[in-house]
């Protein structure tokens, strides 16, 4: 089957089987690596895109429900000042890390604080939990959104918080 949708900002069209999943889509026919794959069974969060506005895990997308959808992977985000402000609170807290979630964890930051500027602690928990990353520590992160939160309180309002 044809398959026309949007990715990152450029209208595209793939032919492929029905059943196919996003993520082999995005790495396969679009050389887009950012996004992993792991558990292929939406529980790691490897594999993280938007899709229509929601982070979603791109294995549990097959190819006929992406049809005329709006998808955003790591690479196109990363063309956006807010993956710049996410990356610079990554750095400042310290977020020790071996990067094979961290396209997950950009995009689920960036959802996160679209939802709400100055979140909770257990929203951040919440925020996350669909990201099971081995190297983050729990402190840090909550650091480093606290951070981003500020960066991103500045540039809109003019000050931090
Ligand atoms: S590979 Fe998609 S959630 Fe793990
Ligand atoms: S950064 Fe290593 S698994 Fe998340």
């Amino acid at each position: 089957m044809t398959i026309g949708f949007i990715l990152n900002g450029e209208d595209v069209v793939v032919r492929t089987e029905a059943g196919v999943r996003l993520i082999d889509i995005l790495r396969g026919n679009f050389g887009l690596l950012g996004s992993k794959t792991s558990c292929l069974e939406g529980q790691c969060g490897a594999c993280t895109v938007i899709f229509n506005g929601q982070v979603s895990p791109a294995c549990l997308l097959p190819a006929f429900k992406i049809r005329g959808s709006e998808i955003i992977t790591i690479e196109g985000f990363s063309q956006t000042i807010e993956y710049h402000e996410i990356m610079d609170g990554f750095r400042l807290a310290n977020l020790g890390n071996c990067g094979y979630c961290m396209p997950g964890k950009i995009l689920c930051t960036s959802a996160l604080l679209d939802r709400t500027l100055s979140p909770s602690k257990k929203e951040i928990l919440i925020g996350f939990s669909g990201i099971k990353c081995r190297c983050t520590n729990v402190e840090n992160l909550l650091e480093a959104v606290n951070i981003i939160s500020g960066i991103r309180h500045k540039r809109l309002y003019g000050r931090s918080s």
